[in-house]
């Protein structure tokens, strides 16, 4: 049986504010093993089939605007458990209440915006993530 493994996206966010390596290095220093990463401008394609879960939410086109509006590093980390464990680093979705040690938690606030704009994206199932490591590595 093949390692687990996560997409793990640093947002344009988190590119923009100059966090890419202080987040990848937080991944790797929980001791998960960078197998693949690449800096992308997304396209509106890759983000269609990468959020194709919340068409016709209210926060979708912003979501779209927001993954759009700059570069993005797109990473693939495996390890035992490495979805589950990606998550609980990352921190809730809403930066404001996300727990303080976590990514969002530490670096996210909300900035008044019609999306939340935190940091990191992370698969949430083996299924998502095979289907999300295809969509941004082929
Ligand atoms: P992600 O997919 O990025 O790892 O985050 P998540 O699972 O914690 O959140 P999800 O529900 O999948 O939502 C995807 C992204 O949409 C933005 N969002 N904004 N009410 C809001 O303003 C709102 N709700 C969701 C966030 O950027 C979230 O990460
Ligand atoms: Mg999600």
């Amino acid at each position: 049986m093949s390692a687990e493994r996560t997409l793990i996206l640093v947002k344009p966010d988190g590119v923009a504010r100059g966090l890419s390596g202080t987040i990848l290095a937080r991944v790797e220093a929980k001791g998960y093993k960078l197998v693949d990463m690449k800096f992308v401008h997304a396209t509106r394609e890759i983000l269609e089939a990468h959020y194709a879960e919340h068409v016709g939410k209210p926060f979708y086109e912003p979501l779209v605007e927001f993954m759009l509006s700059g570069p993005v590093v797109a990473a693939v980390f495996e390890g035992e458990r490495v979805i589950e464990g990606f998550r609980s680093l990352a921190g809730t979705t809403e930066p404001t209440t996300a727990a303080p040690g976590t990514i969002r938690g530490d670096y996210g606030r909300d900035w008044g915006l019609k999306v939340q704009q935190n940091l990191v994206h992370g698969s949430d199932s083996v299924k998502s993530a095979e289907k999300e490591i295809s969509i941004w590595f082929g």
